[in-house]
């Protein structure tokens, strides 16, 4: 039998050059032959999903109906690679180069200092160069387009929008202080509109140095494509892999024999809804089916009724067809495309738009999907064809739930979709609520129409549709059925949303849990489009007059709030330093904005990481086999099946580990009993990573689960279970004080983890040599000493022969401090076990889900007070979550304690703090080590204060400050006297008291729309408690060329630590920067290094540095006066010929920190960090969501090294606390399997969600004597501020509470997600949702037939009639809403209240989520 035809030539361009392949694997991206094949290792691997933008590169092709060239951004994780035929790929290597020509969008990125670890430089460089390739001149709309599907972790955002901002059109300036005038255009020290401080400079970056951008000078599409694609040489193309065969048909006809003939083989598009499902969810289909040659499924047609949009559109491409619609037709004709083209805003990033498409979307029938709501009310139908002919279905809730009888047939496929006009007097609207602004998944989405019989309110037709309720997207049209006929009035509303609520029943199952707040949601948008449907009818009505009984109700201002939507803004704002003296030499780089050492190379992608280090020679893949249990026994580990797969080399297990297996209870390779879902149990080594991954597959553990799993902080309360001592500080008589104080509150404060999400994830490679055991590991670590010694222990090897290298690492914030021995230790055992060089890198999911994160918290207070707000007595007990194994959780819990304090001074405190066990995998360091969650609780019990005075809670804050010199807690003497002027000067810049009366005006005006304000202030310690660990060696060679090579012992992990070492080893020497250089952190070169950690990296390595500069100037001495006027090459060319030595070691014996804690007593830190912010949001009290409207910073870092730096850290770090305290959710499921292991379901921080104004002042003049130029180490201490926007959150809500009176509770959740806030405003809707059911269908057919007199929306009489209740339509009616149910309900509830003392009614009630007396307080559940 013949065997199969053999396969076609794949043929694209990358970057101009030709790409054929003849065996191309189907299954291959886009992403893996770059690095692979290509070594094109620019574009980044980080999450495989296509939810990070890591990996984006342009792709052209050409058109040949429109012969246009299209160029578009795409995620090459998530692009097959057999896609490409006949297209064009640029990746961040064709764009520009250090070695050859940077590119504007590359000079603009690395000199505005939009790079810090540069992980996500190159797909931040690709997504700008895409769009100015489209739009040269690009409004800041398409700017935060173009990067809403980026994320960057360490930046914060600003300085990327700043530098894509100097590319935009009507550029708006930073209107500082609303004087209209851009601080980058005037000169340093011209501060006429920013500052009174004569020796403050704006100016971070010099624009005028920017190239311009040309757009003549890029590369043009490759005319050979152009002919191909006009004359293709086959119809029929099939590329052919081991498992997997890719057939692209070249028309219809023979798509459609294809489809007889492959019934089971899907379509294949975007691939971003079957490529996330096959790589997670491990679906296979052998054959797959690509109509992107397909000109019938790319052909839109405008009709007398609509829009037919082809199957194989992409959504991208819908954006702009639909926007010409709608600037053509007539409004009352494009409702449904508005409503599309909102939902397409929001949807995905641009690189997922630019290739998902319409067919796939619809297809795919997501749960969550945020086109078919729309489609299915605007009453679409698909055309669908197939050998037999055409037909058309209708986009109904048939369809979409998958019914056989409303579906496609096997041979079927979509060929179009028929988006008919809207009609007059109808009214279309689409919500949709996710965790953040951009790029999210969303919680709900919905699309909703009403028809009403022309001139009046009498509803025609009615439709809504719900996504994210349930498997697929579900209709309500049961509940629509019953109001066909009847009016738009508050009374149909209301029944609307119990039927509603009724038939989109949300069992306590349904996808992504949140019920209670989908239900919410679900009510919430129901009001929603009644309001807007409302406003709409108005206008409808004005041209006639109408007589007034059968007027629309007036909407009342206040309530017109809860229409508008928040809308995305590039941030702008000023960055304010202080400048160098103008004595200092202009040589001398210290203090001056100088940018990261490698920004360049990062935005060329020439800067190279862990795993872009080329294949070496007989290299192999580790993939890990993990425990998929929380507690058990490992009864078997069956390795055979793994074994006999062929490419399978080995199976390194605890038995091959030849010295130690880690500690005793925290092993690298599991034995006998696993601890958490994660552990490692074993790895496999195959040729490559993919056959390894498969690999894992085939491993058989068996395991008899063990009691108790313990998951939770509570539970591990409950069972006793501890990592380690308790941890206590006290002063003063607590007891004794209590009784004398005026008040006391006790609440309690559930902060949640968080992961690190490090762009670049854990990579190792080892490499064995030939001799004496030698071994060398590359890895992306901040501690190599500690990697060095895991490994020698785990070898049994001396540390001599191990070397540990690190380039740089991309990102780490305390999660590449422990983790990274364990896996270097398990690639090492490897690479012993088989010679050969190991690689080991981990993919997101699995990251995420083996190494910990931040330590959850709960804290308990007990706060006594006097009336005037002065706290005389605090007494917190905090529980972290440590997870599994000891880590670093003992410390944290020490540091926290020690932290807790914050800036107060309370002359009667007790703390007490410890670690739990528990069974999920070990948390560990994180940046700020427990200060950012301690200093929650600490913040939390000033509000409660507050709230309990009365007063707002900056007073509170400013009476409870430490003002004078004085002692902490632990008796350290300190001088407050930079926090004080942080704090004034934050109050000042941000013009705090005045802005306060706009926020209290603005929620006097509007009831759905609260904003909130809140200052902050920190004191924050920096160092390790630890003598040894403030110590740091350096080596400094000079060349005989006068060149200097640099050598110190902290890694670069983007906090620019090498740029300042080259500041420093600059000044000293006196040498430009230029001739200086850094070539890698090497424990050959100085060893026994402590982690780069705790802030003080540059402080300990910089006076390491100092040492051995100086120490060389010393010896070069002699010569130079001998030659004063000599250079420095002829200083170092005479110092060779003395036999003078120009290599020196630098040592730095640092700070002796101590901590008694037997008496409470030491001196743990070196120096404190001061610094407050203010921030501003405005919340919807409808949905949760928040905007951030401004968040002013000022922080003191005495004489900054390098401001540029130092900002980037004080901006990346608050915005990583704003994630940690309003985003980011760790989600397990009740086995303690963690769920939210990527981007999709973990939300940090993106473009859009960080303060649309965002200024940030370095306090002038302050000095610090302990640090080396009187600098500060600020890498962490930005990460607390991010609660300045968590408590102008809470201060929302409390405005909310106070007026709908609702009580006050003083339980605090971080995060403060949408769902929390959205709980926390309660009203009708949120009641209605605890209640499903009532009031009874009996009491709703009474209503029904009195339907013509309008009732209070709880049965007291509406409007006017209720008089005792004076509340509006629209308003929840507090009294009458207190049903005999829920005030039974609430009785029981308040059992348990936490309160003591008597509640003002009216106070500024507190926090999330629980509202006593209004509403069941629920515990969300901190795991
Ligand atoms: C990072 C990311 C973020 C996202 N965010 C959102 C979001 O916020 N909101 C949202 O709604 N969606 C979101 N999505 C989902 C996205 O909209 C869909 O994955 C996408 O629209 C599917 O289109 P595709 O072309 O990639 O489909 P493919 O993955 O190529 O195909 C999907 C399915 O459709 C079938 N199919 C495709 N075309 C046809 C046809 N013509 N006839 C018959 N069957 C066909 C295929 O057989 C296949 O089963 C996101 C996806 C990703 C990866
Ligand atoms: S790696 Fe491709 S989007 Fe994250
Ligand atoms: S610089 Fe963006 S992730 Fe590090």
């Amino acid at each position: 039998m013949p065997g199969p035809a053999p396969s076609d030539e794949l043929v694209f361009f990358v970057n101009g050059r030709k790409v054929v392949e003849r065996n191309m694997d189907p299954e291959g991206t886009l992403l893996t032959f770059l690095r692979k094949n290509l070594c094109l290792t620019g574009t980044k691997y980080a999450c495989g999903t296509g939810g990070c933008g890591a990996c984006t590169v342009m792709v052209s092709t050409y058109d040949p109906v429109s012969r246009k060239i299209r160029h578009f951004s795409v995620t090459a994780c998530l692009v097959p690679i057999c896609s490409l035929h006949g297209a064009a790929v640029t990746t961040v290597e064709g764009v520009g180069s250090i070695k050859t020509r940077i590119h504007p969008v590359q000079e603009r990125i690395a000199k505005s200092h939009g790079t810090q670890c540069g992980f996500c430089t190159p797909g931040m460089v690709m997504s700008m160069y895409t769009l100015l390739r489209n739009h040269p001149q690009p409004s800041e709309e398409q700017l935060m387009e173009a990067l809403g599907g980026n994320l960057c972790r360490c930046t914060g955002y600003r300085p990327i929008l700043e530098s894509g901002r100097t590319f935009c059109t009507e550029s708006k300036a930073c209107q500082q202080k609303g004087e209209g005038k851009c601080c980058l255009e005037q000169e340093e020290n011209d501060l006429s509109s920013l500052s009174r401080e004569s020796d403050t400079c704006t100016k971070l970056f010099a624009k005028e140095e920017f190239q311009p951008l040309d757009p003549t000078q890029e590369l043009i599409f490759p005319p050979e494509l152009l002919r191909m694609v006009e004359n293709p040489e086959k119809q029929t193309l099939t590329f052919r892999g081991e498992r997997v065969t890719w057939i692209s048909p070249g028309t219809l006809t023979d798509l459609l024999e294809l489809k007889v003939k492959h019934p089971e083989a899907p379509l294949i598009l975007g691939n971003t809804s079957l490529g996330p499902a096959m790589k997670s969810q491990g679906r296979f289909h052998p054959i797959l089916l690509s109509p992107a040659r397909i000109l019938e499924l790319r052909m839109v047609t405008e009709t007398s009724d609509g829009l037919t949009i082809g199957a194989a559109c992409p959504l991208a491409q819908m954006k702009h067809i639909l926007a010409k619609s709608i600037a053509e037709l007539p409004e009352e004709k494009t409702q449904t495309y508005r409503t599309l083209l909102k939902q397409l805003s929001t949807l995905a990033g641009q690189q997922i738009r630019n290739v998902a498409s319409l067919g796939g979307h619809i297809m795919s029938r997501h749960g969550y999907s945020d086109l078919n709501p729309v489609l299915a009310v605007g009453n679409a139908t698909l055309n669908l064809v197939s050998q037999e002919g055409r037909r058309q279905i209708p986009l109904n809730e048939h369809f979409l739930a998958g019914l056989a009888s409303a579906d496609l047939k096997p041979e079927e496929i979509l060929e179009s979709v028929h988006i008919p006009h809207s009609q007059k007097w109808g009214f279309m609207s689409a919500f949709r609520q996710a965790q953040s602004q951009q790029n999210a998944l969303p919680h709900v989405t919905a699309a909703m129409r009403v028809l009403f019989k022309e001139g009046t309110d009498h509803v025609e037709d009615l439709s809504v549709a719900y996504g994210g309720v349930g498997s697929t997207t579900v209709s309500a049209h049961t509940s629509c059925r019953q109001f066909l006929g009847r009016r738009w009035t508050e009374q149909v509303l209301d029944e609307a949303c119990r039927l509603v609520l009724d038939e989109v029943s949300l069992p306590g199952s349904a996808p992504g849990g949140r019920v209670e707040f989908k239900r919410t949601l679900v009510v919430s948008f129901l009001y929603k489009f009644y309001l807007e449907v409302l406003q709409g009818l108005k206008k409808l009505e004005q041209p006639f007059p109408v007589p007034d009984c059968c007027r629309y109700p007036e909407i009342p201002d206040r309530f017109l709030s809860a229409l508008e939507d928040f809308q995305v803004a590039v941030s702008q704002g000023v960055q304010t330093y202080q400048s160098v003296d103008s004595c200092q030499p202009l040589q001398d780089p210290v203090g001056r904005p100088v940018m990261h050492l490698s920004g360049l190379k990062h935005a060329t992608g020439e800067a190279m990481f862990c795993d872009d280090i080329p294949k070496v020679d007989k290299e192999l893949f580790m993939a890990l086999v993990t425990s998929s249990r929380a507690h058990a026994k490992i009864i078997s580990i069956d390795v055979s099946e793994a074994l006999e797969l062929p490419e399978v080399v080995d199976v390194v297990t605890a038995k091959d580990i030849p010295g130690t297996n880690g500690t005793e209870d925290d092993k690298l390779l599991a034995v006998n009993e696993v601890i958490c879902v994660g552990q490692i149990i074993c790895a496999v080594i195959a040729e490559t990573d993919v056959q390894a991954k498969r690999a894992i597959e085939k491993i058989k553990v068996t395991y008899e689960d063990l009691m108790p799993v313990i998951l939770t902080i509570e539970d591990a309360i409950r069972h006793n279970s501890f990592l380690c001592p308790e941890k206590k500080l006290e002063q003063g008589n607590i007891e004794e004080a209590f009784e004398k104080v005026d008040h006391i509150v006790q609440g309690d404060v559930h902060v949640g983890g968080q992961e690190h999400f490090y762009m670049e994830t854990q990579r190792v490679l080892v490499i064995p040599k030939t001799e004496d055991q030698e071994l060398d590991i590359y890895a992306s670590t901040q501690d190599p000493a500690h990697m060095q010694k895991t490994v020698s222990l785990t070898l049994n090897i001396p540390i001599n022969r191990i070397t540990c290298h690190v380039k740089r690492v991309g990102g780490g914030f305390g999660g590449k401090v422990r983790r990274p021995a364990v896996f270097g230790a398990i690639a090492a055992v490897g690479a012993i076990k088989t010679g050969h060089p190991i690689r080991l890198v981990l993919d997101r999911e699995d990251d995420m889900l083996i190494t910990g994160g931040r330590h959850p918290l709960f804290g308990k207070y007990k706060v006594g007070f006097m009336n005037n707000g002065r706290i005389k007595a605090l007494d917190v007990e905090c529980y972290i979550n440590g997870g599994c194994t000891l880590d670093d959780s003992e410390l944290v819990t020490e540091f926290l304690i020690l932290k807790l304090e914050n800036v107060y001074k309370i002359r009667n405190l007790r703390f007490q703090g410890r670690a739990c066990m528990t069974n999920l995998p070990s948390n560990t360091a994180f940046r700020g080590f427990g200060f950012p969650q301690g200093a929650l609780v600490t913040e939390s019990c000033i509000t409660a204060v507050a709230a309990k005075c009365g007063l707002p809670p900056e007073k509170i804050r400013e009476k409870n400050m430490y003002k004078t010199i004085d002692k902490t807690i632990y008796k350290q003497a300190f001088n407050p006297e930079p926090l004080i002027r942080c704090w004034n000067e934050c109050l000042d810049k941000a013009s705090f008291h005045s802005r306060r009366m706009q926020v209290e005006e603005f929620n006097k005006k509007n009831y759905w729309k609260k904003r909130g304000l809140a200052i902050v202030p920190m004191k924050f310690s920096v160092g390790f408690a630890a003598t040894s660990y403030h110590q740091a060696a350096a080596l400094v060679h000079v060349y005989t060329d006068g060149s200097v090579l640099v050598t110190h012992g902290g890694s670069e992990l983007g906090q620019g630590i090498h740029t300042k070492m080259l500041q420093v080893a600059s000044r000293e020497l006196k040498v430009p920067m230029s001739s200086i250089h850094i070539n890698e952190t090497s424990t050959a070169m100085v060893p026994n290094t402590v982690a780069t950690a705790a802030s003080v990296g540059a402080d300990v390595n910089g006076r390491a540095v100092q040492n051995a500069c100086q120490s060389l100037l010393k010896r070069l001495e002699p010569i130079i006066k001998k030659n004063p006027e000599g250079t420095w090459e002829d200083w170092i060319e005479a110092a060779f010929e003395q036999r003078i030595g120009l290599s020196a070691t630098g040592y730095f014996r640092g700070y002796k920190a101590f901590m008694d804690w037997e008496k409470g007593e030491g001196e743990p830190f070196p120096y404190y960090v001061y610094g407050a912010a203010c921030s501003e949001v405005e919340i919807d009290c409808l949905t949760g969501a928040h905007k951030k409207i401004r968040t002013d910073i000022v922080m003191d870092t005495s004489c900054s090294l390098n401001p540029a730096i130092d900002i980037g850290q004080i901006e990346g770090a608050f915005v990583q606390g704003m994630g940690l305290y309003t985003t980011e959710e760790l989600k397990y499921s009740p086995e303690g399997i963690l769920h939210s292991r990527g981007p999709d379901e973990y939300k940090i921080p993106a473009a859009a969600d960080i303060p649309e104004e965002f200024n940030v002042s370095l306090l002038p003049s302050s000095q610090n004597p302990l640090s080396i130029y009187s600098s500060k180490g600020l890498g962490e201490s930005g990460m607390f501020l991010g609660s300045s926007v968590f408590f102008a959150i809470a201060d929302a809500v409390a405005s909310v509470h106070r007026e709908r009176d609702t009580g006050e509770d003083f339980t605090v959740h971080s995060p403060a997600t949408p769902e929390r806030v959205r709980m926390a405003c309660a009203d009708r809707f949120t009641e209605m949702n605890l209640f499903p059911g009532w009031p009874s269908q009996h009491q709703l057919q009474q209503e029904q037939s009195q339907e013509t007199s309008p009732k209070c929306h709880f049965g007291v009489g509406f409007p006017s009639s209720c008089t005792e209740h004076p509340c509006t339509p629209w308003e929840r009616c507090t009294e009458s809403s207190q049903t005999p149910q829920l005030k039974a309900s609430l009785s029981s509830e308040q059992g348990g209240a936490a309160l003591e003392g008597d509640v003002p009614a009216g106070a500024a009630a507190q926090m999330f989520v629980g509202l006593k007396g209004s509403r069941k307080h629920k515990d969300h559940g901190i795991r």
